[in-house]
């Protein structure tokens, strides 16, 4: 099988990496890619958001499956588009993947399939706005409806925190047509769980849990990212917990998709908080995680091109269970400095080759330099994973193998998976 992936982030090496171990794929090319991904694939140089280009090499390269990593190509309509022209695709359609990128419509469709999330109230102005949150109380989150990059969510510890925010996207529009609609919503308390469900439109199969650390410094400081590091499997993410997910959360929600006519056909990734009364969604994904998919996919036993193109063609029923290996997973994320604000790129990547067992490395924001060197290109420029009999042991392997990287202005957190160790 010729397979095409879409992305050039860590996850999308991740996919690489596991989809070339298949005995299925005759020829991988990854698009746009990044040098981790020419290792196990051949890059193109289409962007995520070219869509004709795509679907033209797709055709010209008779690529026989396409696997969309990011969401904004799904928004765009690239499932639909390969769809169109007969071509078996991993990611749903752009009127499923609504189910991320319009916030107000995932909540119809939960409050359809009476799925456990927190109360929510859609305004278009200001004075909307602050009668939701005086009707809901401090602290409230304030969203914005559409896709905006990590940063259409503010948690307001206070009546004039939800003033700026609702006013900076209602009405000072700071992130375009994403926060003309916003959403007031009631604050979560518990631990925040991140499930991953493949859905072929129909049937659903639980594929892997894990923590992500979304603020950039130790000890949940500093600004939100996409992603700092992850580990995997939460302890806390017992078999009942997750079988509880699957009843309450994934099920009922593919089957109020295909109801109304949005079939999930793809991933569902359900960012949950677990709280006192139970599992609660605090959002929907219509594709993996980032790092998370660094720590779930090396822990995967079975094949990833089986699993995913069952999931694409409706066959998923025909698949017991997804397995993962005994183990743990950790991963940290190497950012630049300045990372989630501005920062310098090109700086030279060292000690990529040296290696430490049970370790990984999977290459996000990097290019190679004409000198042939990498350097870096991006805010998250690698994720190193650590696998071990336990997470102790993943941890330990992953920081020895981070200790051995360098670039001017580096920086990650070092309490990845500590408190699951500690505590
Ligand atoms: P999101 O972009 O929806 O993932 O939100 C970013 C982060 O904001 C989440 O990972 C949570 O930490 C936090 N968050 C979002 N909604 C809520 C909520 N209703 N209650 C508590 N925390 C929330
Ligand atoms: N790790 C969060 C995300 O992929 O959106």
């Amino acid at each position: 099988m010729k397979i095409l992936v879409v992305g050039s982030g860590s996850r999308e090496h991740a996919l690489c990496w596991k989809l070339a171990q298949s005995p299925a794929v005759h020829e991988l090319f990854c698009t746009p890619g990044n040098p981790g991904t020419n290792e196990v694939a051949r890059n193109l140089p289409f962007k995520v958001n070219d869509l004709d280009r795509i679907v033209d090499a797709v055709q010209e390269l008779k690529i026989d499956f396409v696997v969309v990593g990011p969401e904004e190509p799904l928004s765009l309509g690239l499932a639909d588009e390969l769809q169109k022209i007969g071509v078996p695709t991993f990611g749903p359609s752009q009127s499923a993947a609504r189910i991320e990128t319009s916030k107000q419509w995932a909540k119809e469709i939960m409050s359809a399939a009476g799925v456990p999330t927190g109360t929510s109230i859609a305004v278009r102005n200001l004075t909307d706005g602050m009668a939701a949150v005086e009707q809901l109380g401090i602290p409230v989150a304030i969203k914005a409806d559409g896709l905006a990059a990590g940063k259409g969510v503010v948690i307001a510890n206070s009546t004039l925190e939800a003033e700026v925010a609702l006013r900076a996207f209602l009405s000072e529009r700071t992130l375009g047509a994403a926060g003309e609609l916003c959403l007031v919503e009631e604050y979560l308390e518990g631990t925040e769980l991140s499930v991953f469900a493949l859905c072929d439109g129909k049937d659903t199969r639980l594929f892997g849990a894990a923590c992500d650390y979304k603020r950039a410094l130790d000890g949940e400081k500093g600004a939100n990212t996409g992603g700092m590091g992850a580990y995997s499997p939460p302890p806390f993410a017992t078999p009942e917990l997750l079988d509880e997910v699957m009843r309450t959360i994934i099920e009922p929600t593919a089957a109020a998709m295909a109801a109304a006519g949005a079939p999930m056909r793809g991933v569902f990734f359900a960012g949950l908080m677990v709280t006192a009364t139970g599992p609660k969604v605090v959002e929907f994904n219509c594709r993996f995680g980032d790092p998370e998919t660094q720590v779930i996919l090396p822990l995967l036993d079975g094949d990833l091109v089986d699993l995913l193109y069952r999931t694409a063609t409706g066959d998923l029923g025909s698949v017991d269970v997804i397995s993962a290996r005994a183990g743990a997973a950790v991963g940290v994320v190497l950012a630049s400095g300045g990372y989630p604000g501005p920062y310098d790129a090109g700086k030279p990547i060292d000690g990529l080759e040296e290696r430490v067992h049970d370790t990984e490395l999977f290459l996000a924001g990097a290019q190679r330099a004409s000198d042939g060197q990498i350097v870096t290109a991006g805010g998250r420029v690698l994720t190193v994973v650590g696998t071990g009999k336990d997470l102790a042991a993943a941890r330990s392997l992953a920081y020895q193998r981070v200790e051995k990287i360098a670039f001017d202005g580096m920086f990650y957190r070092s309490d990845i998976a500590s408190r699951e160790i500690e505590s």
